[in-house]
């Protein structure tokens, strides 16, 4: 299993460094696997032990006039090589086109970098049934390699992010095994991923790891999330 915690706007640039101690000292004893945290873009920096740190955001290109944005040279500046793409807050808040998205995954597929790339459906088409529920998800593929071998997948359906509603393991799984039919990737759950929820999530086959935003944000209780994932 791995674990991906997604800090959203949360957390300073010295608030992500003692977080970042704090969950290496709360797993020293664990056989803890692949951790990573996306903080903000102002609290970049090196990981450290177990825990490898990604970028929420990055535009294509490497500097150069785009206001509010930052590129590769910021991004490399610490070393960073792991890039959250299309996540819903930046496709739903911030405008992102598939076409858009398309083109980040692109530029930073060339720079070979480990892209987890963000689909998932709103409620209004979970309503309408499983065919148009698999044709919004596949339509967030246009344009993207999805035999890029540096690509992991997180299915994050829109009503189960941030809202406290996990999907159930009988809607991940009708999900994620298809796509497991379709594409041969590593395959992420996120929305609302809990304590509470985690194990029976973390059963699942078709599930390779969470991405993990409101439970994330004290150290000690993802280092907890993560040892009852990991079943340790
Ligand atoms: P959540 O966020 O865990 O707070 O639902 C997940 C995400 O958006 O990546």
């Amino acid at each position: 299993m791995k674990f991906y915690a997604n800090f959203k706007m949360n957390h300073t640039r010295d608030s992500t460094s003692k977080y970042i101690e704090l969950l290496n000292k709360e797993l020293k004893d664990t056989n803890s696997g692949d951790i990573f945290v996306f903080p903000p873009a102002t609290a970049l920096q090196k990981g450290e032990d177990k825990v490898v740190i990604g970028a929420q955001n990055g535009y294509f290109g490497k500097n150069g006039a785009f206001t509010g944005e930052i590129g590769l040279e910021q991004l490399k500046e610490f070393n960073i090589d792991t890039i959250l793409i299309g996540h819903s807050e930046r496709r739903e808040i911030f405008g992102e086109s598939q076409e858009f998205v398309a083109k980040k995954f692109d530029y930073y597929k060339k720079e070979n970098f480990n892209i987890i790339y963000c689909i998932g459906e709103p409620l209004e088409v979970r309503e309408q049934g499983v065919e148009a529920l698999f044709e919004y998800l596949y339509s967030q593929f246009e344009g993207i390699d999805t035999t890029y071998k540096n690509l992991t997948v997180a299915y994050e359906p829109i009503w189960a992010i941030g809202t406290g509603v996990s999907a159930t393991t009988a809607d991940i799984e009708l999900v994620h095994n298809r796509l497991k039919e379709r594409f041969n990737v590593e395959l992420l759950y996120g929305g609302s991923v809990k304590i509470d929820t985690i194990e029976d999530i973390a059963k699942i086959d078709s599930v390779d790891g969470v991405l993990v935003g409101s439970a994330s944000l004290k150290a000690d209780e993802f280092a907890k999330l993560i040892k009852k994932g990991l079943g340790a």
